[in-house]
């Protein structure tokens, strides 16, 4: 038997950001182990394959002062861990995935799905599970407060009251909108105060069980209810504002002037939408009031989320009062950051909100210029492993590099010879330039508080994520989707929303975890897929910038309680609007474990989900950004689902915590094309009556 690298492992050398030691990682069984210089070494030299007995002898000629034994003992210790495993060709989809993902330009993103795939969650089908999440709580908050709920820097700014959400404060109905009866209007000072009232403003302020500060409830859904997400706006010409940045400071409800520095030219901050906006709707994420209390990474996908919701929202309340609205998150994040002093570890850009008056021509799509290199990078001789630096084995051919996140630059060695300089203490020389030394700086503090929270490989993905993105995406032939299965059944006309405001549907809104145990109509299906999805049958939208491509998503669908349409696991073609049918059965039991036990699906109509087609999202999005671009495009869905769905009078959960390989399988689709992003399960409720089945159990 040949032994290798194990092909999911990371070797992080000791810096600033992890620590003094050596750290292997291995992303596919989520484990981290510190190791021992000489057994880095060893697993360096095993990038390339080879009998197990040659690489200890290879070792033990790199350092004699080691016997041979004592080689083949650590050999075999990193056989027991599996960092080094069986060179045994495996058909490996997760091989082939970051192989693929490596020449998309997207690298550090397969890191982190590789490591977020499947991540083991608490399984709230256990009774202890509440109990055992509680008792964590009460233990961090034993050594630190959980107060962080509102931003309150601004506050003694110069400023605008803003109106309190309520039901009246935008009359558009969910009727006008979802038929596009809308009629257009000006963008005024009275448009966008309803905007922001509705979609930061806070409804309740509700205390945990855990009994820390309060938690806030706001018209979107928050997972955990943390509620990280925080509003900016920026004003190029609305009558009676000043231009400028504010800050949608809380308390008191009002928009606080952070600047009045207009730059000329908006394109290099937002390149994704057109031009001359009347304001920017901007959300940022405060990490830390998610990492606070999730302290693994799968949690980073969330906070993403999050900002989708509020910017799904904005764009509702935008839509339904006549404005036009643009959707997008391609903006300039560490100028926008700068712009506003913001640090970017710790609150960072995740999207924003174009507003303009209703009449404003149609957008033109716009197109992202990739920023050319500049300064040479120069290799330089070291003392120390810089921060944000891995060895990694290389995708294409055995071999091993060494991979800087901050500058994006990896350099391939010869793995005896790095070997040989780990065993010998050295550090590679690694090119650098003085702009990535600075930004290593800056970054430094971020970094290690994110590595403190457990939000690894997160962190990379995320650095890397920012840096401007170097290839123009090129018109490509669209990827074959998995075909659907069968003809697929007709779905009956789709029910007409309610004539409720969509103010009023804001205000009401809860998330519904339990149902009425009533079929729930088709034509109300129909609807929920025809009017919330129908981007999805266009194939392009108006309402969200150019690389926000309905068609990178697959839509799933099982059925658990719809009148006329058998129980099962569906596909929906939006062209067509039929369901394909992938296996017919009771699958509620299966999707409530998918969910990590949660019981909803026991009364729900269906759980929908939205699962990204990761390659045809890499031919509209080739840059690092691509794959949390995916995470936020999926909490703007969302939630025009959510609404809509509430004026049919249905209630929802939402969840990013499936189990992967089981939700893609019960849908016959493979992992190394697609990946379920977020599920919506969602149920007949008591709806603007206010009360819920789950309240009034
Ligand atoms: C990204 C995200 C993830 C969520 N995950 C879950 C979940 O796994 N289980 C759950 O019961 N609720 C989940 N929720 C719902 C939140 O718990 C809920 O929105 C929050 O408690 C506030 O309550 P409200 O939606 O009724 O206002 C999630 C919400 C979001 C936005």
């Amino acid at each position: 038997m040949f032994v290798r690298l194990n092909p999911g492992a990371r070797i992080l050398p000791p810096t600033v950001v992890t620590g003094d030691r050596w750290v292997a990682e291995d992303l596919r069984r989520k484990r981290r182990f510190t190791i021992q210089r000489p057994l880095a070494a060893v697993l360096v030299a095993a990038a390339v394959p080879q009998d197990p007995d040659e690489l200890a002898k290879q070792l033990a000629e790199l350092d004699p002062a080691v016997a041979a034994g004592d080689w083949q003992r650590r050999v075999t210790a990193l056989l027991d861990r599996g960092l080094l495993v069986s060179s045994d060709p495996a058909d490996d989809w997760r091989e082939e995935l970051t192989a693929a993902w490596t020449q998309a330009n997207w690298r550090e993103a397969a890191e982190y799905h590789l490591l977020a795939f499947d991540y083991p969650c608490i399984d709230y089908s256990e009774a202890s599970a509440m109990g055992i999440d509680r008792s964590r709580m009460r233990d961090y908050q034993a050594i630190e407060p959980d107060a962080n709920r509102y931003k309150l820097d601004y506050a003694a700014n110069p400023g605008e009251e803003l109106p309190a959400p309520t039901a009246e404060i935008a009359t558009g109905t969910a009727y006008r909108h979802w038929n596009g009866e809308t009629p257009a209007a000006p963008a005024t000072a009275e448009a966008l105060a309803a905007v922001l009232s509705l979609t930061f403003g806070v409804l309740q302020e509700r205390t945990p069980v855990t009994e820390s500060a309060p938690l806030l409830r706001r018209t979107s859904p928050s997972g955990g209810g943390r509620n990280p997400s925080e509003g900016y706006l920026f004003v190029r010409s609305v009558p009676g504002y000043r231009p400028g940045w504010y800050h949608v400071t809380l308390k008191p409800f009002s928009l606080r002037l952070v600047s009045t520095d207009v730059p000329a030219s908006l394109t290099g901050l937002f390149p994704d939408f057109p031009a001359d906006p009347a304001a920017v709707v901007l959300v940022t994420s405060v990490f830390e009031r998610n990492m606070y209390r999730y302290r693994e990474p799968r949690t980073y996908r969330t906070v993403h989320m999050d900002a989708g919701h509020l910017l799904g929202t904005a764009r509702l309340v935008a839509e339904s009062i006549g404005l036009r609205a643009i959707a997008g998150d391609a903006g300039d994040a560490l100028a926008l950051e700068n712009q506003l002093g913001l640090d970017g570890m710790a609150e960072g850009y995740l999207g924003g909100l174009a507003l303009y008056d209703g009449n404003a021509p149609a957008a033109i799509p716009a197109t992202i210029a990739p920023t050319p290199a500049t300064e040479p990078a120069i290799a330089q001789p070291l003392d120390t492993w810089p921060a944000l630096v891995r060895i990694r084995p290389t995708t294409d051919e055995p071999g091993i590099e060494v991979a800087d996140v901050v500058s994006g630059r990896t350099h391939r060695f010869n793995p005896a010879e790095l070997a040989a300089d780990l065993l010998a203490g050295a550090v590679p020389a690694l090119p650098t330039t003085t702009a990535d030394d600075v930004r290593r700086a800056q970054l430094l503090p971020g970094l290690q508080h994110w590595q403190h929270r457990g939000w690894h490989p997160s962190d990379q993905s995320y650095v890397a994520s920012r840096r401007p993105a170097t290839v123009i995406p090129e018109p490509a032939t669209p990827t074959a989707a998995a075909p659907r299965p069968g003809p697929g059944i007709e779905l009956p006309a789709p029910a007409h929303a309610a004539k409720h405001s969509i103010a009023r549907l804001l205000v009401n809104r809860r998330t519904g975890r339990a149902y009425i145990r009533r079929p729930a109509p088709a034509e109300v299906l129909s609807g929920l897929l025809w009017h919330g999805l129908s981007e999805f049958r266009t194939g392009t939208s108006s309402r969200a910038a150019a690389d926000w491509d309905p068609s990178v998503w697959e839509v799933c669908l099982c059925v658990h309680n719809v009148e006329g349409v058998e129980r099962g696991a569906y596909r929906y073609d939006p062209q067509t609007h039929r369901l394909h049918l992938v296996q017919a059965d009771d699958l509620r039991p299966r999707m409530a474990t998918i969910l990590q036990g949660m019981r909803s699906p026991s009364s729900a109509g269906w759980t929908l989900g939205l699962v990204a087609d990761f390659e045809r999202q890499q031919q509209v999005r080739p840059s690092e950004s691509g794959l949390r671009s995916l995470y936020t495009q999926s909490g703007v869905i969302a939630q025009d689902l959510i609404v809509l769905g509430s004026a049919y009078d249905l209630s929802t959960l939402v969840t990013p915590a499936q189990q992967d390989s089981a939700y893609l399988e019960l849908h016959g689709l493979h992992p190394r094309q697609y990946g379920p992003i977020y599920t919506l399960t969602m149920g007949l409720s008591r709806g603007l009556d206010g009360v819920y089945p789950d309240e009034a159990e």
